[in-house]
């Protein structure tokens, strides 16, 4: 370690993972914390950040322990009536990610008939159609936002598509509309205007999606509506019409953002590797085990939120019953205790068993959809853009401000359209670019 790197335990040192400086690069500080503080409280704000795989594994594995429901942190206030009260959030309020024990088996049921391993397989075709779709609206530019054109509508027409919605229709639109509401919503970065605004939409919109779950109750299809609208039929106590919104609102939340970033961070890397970039365009057999590493080396998410049931320690350090616990995924993901040289970017490392889909009851209900997504859009990209480059520079990338995820606003790109190259060619076109 160089004597300039400020430790923990000096006053001078500052740890804010929401600053434009962390969203650039969180790895260097969180090797620092891995180091020399694993687990960390930060000051002023009583919480635990905890940044080894192995504490992250056992906060999220021990349940008699640790909690996701959020109404037992010491600081919970209830929220305000204009929320509390709001139709919306009231269906929202039994949301799977914070649901704990019988209430989680029982909500985690509706979304696994959502998401069989049958409606994402069923998926595959529509996944490549969808990415030719984007690629064809930009492709004689050639340039494009990736993040902005690609990466951010991918998937969430995914989803729409998933739930039985026309491609192209008045519909998808706005589902579209309904869908940026939601996450919205979510983020508590918001302001209290822009939430009612949002919930407002929201409530507009639900109209419409109840009355595709009703037609989907009289014409069946092969989408995740129709299961999930047949899920509430098949349980003992049966699932209410809010329960089947509340958990599509919680996929819609889950699967896009996180997905999104994923798909610009697998372009950054591969942009910043080209001869991984060649591997994965001419060898479509690494592109599953490219997925992986993709979401392990840049994971998009910047911590998930455990509290204490009781008072307890975590690696020798006590933890008070309600206090809260940031679990760094991003930095077990790159902990050396469990990976080897953790910082390279390896497209052909062996898949590591890292924590980036949770472990537990809460792990990731779309895992597989997002690996496959990842698989097929990149794989449609990197085929039809030939010689593909950064407008720009790495360093100047803008990141969003999203307390959740972590991931660029804006990546644009320059390429030549037409099928890729052999080597020697691109390697002219570059000379005489
Ligand atoms: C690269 C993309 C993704 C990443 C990195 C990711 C990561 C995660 C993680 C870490 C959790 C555990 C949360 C916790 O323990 O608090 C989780 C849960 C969840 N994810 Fe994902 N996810 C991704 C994509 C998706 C997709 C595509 C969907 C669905 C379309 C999805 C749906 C869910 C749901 C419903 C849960 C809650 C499960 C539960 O609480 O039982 N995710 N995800």
């Amino acid at each position: 370690m160089s004597s300039q790197v400020i430790l923990p335990s000096d006053p001078r040192f500052i740890f804010n993972p929401m600053s434009p400086e962390y969203d650039r690069d969180p790895y260097p500080i969180l090797s620092v914390l891995r180091e020399h503080a694993p687990v960390y409280e930060i000051p002023g704000f009583g919480a635990l950040f905890l940044s080894c795989h192995a504490h992250v594994v056992e906060a999220l594995s021990d349940e008699s322990r640790f909690s996701g429901d959020r109404m037992l942190w010491e600081n919970w206030q209830p929220p305000p009536p204009e929320h509390s009260e709001h139709p919306v959030i009231r269906m929202l309020s039994s949301n799977l990610l914070s649901a704990e024990g019988a209430e989680h088996t029982r909500l985690r049921k509706l979304a696994s008939a959502a998401l069989t391993r049958r409606a994402v397989k069923h998926l595959d075709p529509l996944m490549h159609s969808l990415a030719d779709e984007l690629i064809d609206a930009f492709i004689e530019r050639g340039g494009c936002d990736f993040a902005k054109e690609f990466a951010e509508i991918f998937p969430v027409n995914i989803v729409s598509r998933l739930m039985g919605i026309a491609r192209d229709s008045d519909r998808e639109r706005r589902f579209k509309t309904l869908a940026d509401s939601v996450v919205v919503a979510f983020n508590p970065m918001c302001s209290e205007e822009e939430k009612l605004h949002s919930l407002h939409s929201m409530t507009v919109h639900m109209e419409e999606v109840r009355e595709l779950m009703e037609e989907k109750r009289a014409n069946p299809g092969e989408d995740l509506m129709t299961d999930m609208v047949h899920a509430e039929d098949d349980t003992d106590r049966g699932f209410t019409p809010d329960e089947i919104l509340g958990t599509l609102m919680t996929i819609i939340v889950a699967g896009s953002e996180t997905t999104a970033n994923s798909l610009s961070f697998g372009m950054i890397e591969l942009l910043k590797h080209p001869d991984q970039l060649a591997r994965f365009r001419d060898d479509p057999a690494c592109r599953a085990n490219a997925a992986a590493e993709i979401v392990r080396h840049q994971h998009p998410g910047r911590f998930l939120i455990r509290y204490a049931k009781s008072d307890t320690e975590i690696g020798g350090a006590p933890v008070r019953k309600g206090q809260m616990l940031f679990l760094s995924v991003p930095s077990a993901n790159r902990d050396p205790a469990v990976i080897e040289d953790p910082d390279r970017f390896d497209i052909l490392r062996t898949p590591h068993d890292s924590s980036s889909f949770g472990i537990g009851r809460h792990f990731c209900i779309g895992a597989q959809l997002a690996r496959l997504e990842l698989d097929v859009a990149l794989g449609h990209v990197v085929e039809r853009l030939a010689n593909l480059e950064l407008v720009g520079s790495f360093e100047g990338i803008g990141y969003r401000s999203n307390p959740a995820v972590r991931g660029p606003a804006s990546l644009p790109i320059r390429f030549v359209p037409g099928q890729h190259l052999g080597a020697a060619e691109e390697d002219s076109l570059r000379r005489s670019a």
